[in-house]
């Protein structure tokens, strides 16, 4: 039976993550941690709230004795780590919760984990582990930098990340590689592209058109709206981690995209299409300094070395993903305030 420990599955893809493997492993015992920043809300999981297999705790990923605790408690052999500040425009205002979060939160699981999954207690340095255990950095294709108008993504590039967030989550990934090659933890590490899909806070571009689509408020497209991000379902990145998990070669890192390039002012389009809007709600701002013009996943190693495939295409993920929004106003009224403006509109006036 695994003991499998997700942190930040009260966040947008952990806790799709969460609700999928408590399904697809009854046998697992999966224990969420999660600090409820603003990021993070338990009515993603109510449907999973009192599962015999499921346990919640609130505590924060940089509290090393309270993760002993839950590692002593749970006895966890495997960790999925999405804990995370995520948004780009935040890490441009504030970038240092970014830095203690995302760089030394992932250290203090590393090394808890370190201890208790080591075969050897007293060996400061001991290479060998427990069998089956395994530690998943869930990361970001941020962390390569910006593309030009050719070119993809592969897992041998060299990283370079432009904005605080990009270079945190660029930071965790070097300590999670160095905990491997200095001490033999046994690790993957997944960078996915753009996730969209239900529960996704209406800070990110998607949600954020389709809420200010409702509330017919303007829709601020930074710069001249043509840089390209590749677009997946959320589904179809939690079912990459899962066979990551599963088949993942120790050591090793997978890109995990779905072959979805669009520009933002397209998705704008469509979207504002399909709600029936007109196009006088598009407000060319200012442009996010910093700005990463494209990216675009090559994922041939995880499709040919593991099996993974994308399910979803586009234009169906995007089409449930509106209605879900329409089916849950309150969800969205209840992470928003009423006036609610982008953290990036706030900072800026935009
Ligand atoms: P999110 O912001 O929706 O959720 C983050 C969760 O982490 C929240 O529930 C929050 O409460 C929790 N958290 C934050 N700080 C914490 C701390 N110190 N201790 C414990 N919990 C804490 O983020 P998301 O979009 O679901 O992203 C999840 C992970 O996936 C992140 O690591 C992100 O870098 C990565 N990722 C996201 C995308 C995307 O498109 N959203 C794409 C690739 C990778
Ligand atoms: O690529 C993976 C990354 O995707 C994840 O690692 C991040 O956690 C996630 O937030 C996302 O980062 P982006 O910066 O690409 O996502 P965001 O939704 O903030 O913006 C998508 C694009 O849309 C980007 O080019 C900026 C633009 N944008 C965004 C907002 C919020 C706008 O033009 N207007 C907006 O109001």
């Amino acid at each position: 039976m695994k003991k499998i420990l997700v942190t930040g599955g009260a966040g947008f893809i952990g806790s799709n993550f969460v609700k999928e493997i408590i399904q697809t492993y009854p046998q697992s015992e999966v224990v969420n941690v999660d600090l409820l920043t603003y990021a993070g809300n338990l009515e993603n999981l109510k449907d999973i709230e009192g599962h015999h297999n499921y346990t919640f705790i609130r505590a924060d990923i940089r509290n090393k004795d309270k993760i002993e605790e839950i590692f002593a408690q749970f006895e966890i052999d495997t960790v999925v780590n999405f804990a995370a500040e995520s948004h780009v425009d935040r890490s441009i205002v504030e970038p240092e919760i970014f830095l203690t979060t995302n760089i030394i939160g992932t250290q203090v699981l590393l090394d808890v984990a370190k201890r208790h999954w080591k075969i050897n207690p007293d060996d400061k340095y001991c290479r060998n582990y427990r069998d089956g255990v395994k530690f998943l950095q869930v990361s970001t294709d941020e962390v390569y930098g910006a593309l030009g108008k050719t070119g993809m993504f592969v897992e041998t590039m060299p990283l370079e990340p432009n904005s605080p967030y990009s270079a945190s989550k660029a930071s965790a990934d070097l300590i999670v590689r160095a905990y491997h090659e200095t001490f033999g933890m046994p690790i993957n590490i997944t960078r996915c592209s753009n996730n969209y899909g239900s529960y996704q806070f209406p800070e990110k571009l998607i949600p954020l058109i389709i809420y200010n689509c409702l509330n017919s408020k303007h829709i601020p497209v930074y710069g001249d709206g043509m840089q390209v991000r590749d677009w997946l379902h959320v589904k179809d990145h939690c079912s990459a981690i899962e066979t990551v998990l599963r088949k993942g070669r120790v050591g090793e890192i997978y890109n995990v995209g779905g072959n979805n390039e669009r520009a933002n002012i397209e998705i704008v389009k469509l979207i504002l299409d399909v709600l029936g809007k007109g196009k006088d709600l598009i407000r060319f701002v200012k442009d996010r300094p910093g700005h990463d013009r494209r990216y675009a996943i090559d994922n041939t190693k995880i499709t040919t070395q593991l099996g993974w495939t994308p399910k979803y295409t586009f234009e169906e993920g995007i089409k449930e993903t509106i209605n879900w929004y329409l089916d849950n106003l309150d969800w969205v009224e209840g992470v928003v305030n009423g006036d609610y403006l982008t953290y990036y509109q706030q900072m800026y006036e935009l």
